[in-house]
């Protein structure tokens, strides 16, 4: 009988969870859905963690900004929507990158009124420019 790898996938939203699943359940891999959204760092963190034993820090607004500004960009040259629903949605994709300090709301409340890719780029940029911060991930 030939061996299938079998693939764990549910709930997996950290480091930890993806070694507990592989522990419990002698899974051969794990496949992250849910989690990956805004936060498609969740594979190197999950990698680094589960070769070296420690956590990798979550990054921080500004390349949160970065990436989130890269995924927007490569979205709508790519995009065979219209250039409108495209914009709406990005503000739906993007909500995901958690771009507002904890307790605050005014990228979220920014992001879910843009129209176009001009004002898009306006809100993202400034934030992906800030350099090194310490505002922690939610
Ligand atoms: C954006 C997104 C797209 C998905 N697309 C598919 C799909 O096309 N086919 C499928 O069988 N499952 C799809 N899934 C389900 C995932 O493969 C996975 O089974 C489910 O999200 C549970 O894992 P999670 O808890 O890590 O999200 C999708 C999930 C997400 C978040």
């Amino acid at each position: 009988m030939p061996e299938v790898p079998v693939i764990g996938n549910g709930d997996v939203t950290s480091p930890a969870d993806a070694r507990r699943m592989l522990a419990e359940t002698g899974c051969a891999g794990v496949m992250i859905g849910r989690a990956a959204l805004g936060s498609p760092w969740i594979f190197r963190r999950v990698e680094h963690e589960l070769r070296t034993g420690g956590p990798l820090p979550e990054p921080d607004r500004s390349e949160r900004a970065t990436v989130a500004l890269h995924h927007a960009r490569r979205m709508l040259l790519t995009t065979r929507m219209p250039v409108r629903r495209a914009i709406r949605e990005l503000r739906g994709q993007l909500l995901h990158y958690a771009l507002d300090p904890s307790g605050q709301t005014g990228v979220r409340d920014a992001l879910v009124r843009v129209e176009t890719p001009e004002e898009l780029m306006a809100l993202l940029t400034p934030l992906a420019k800030e350099g090194p911060n310490p505002v922690a991930a939610p």
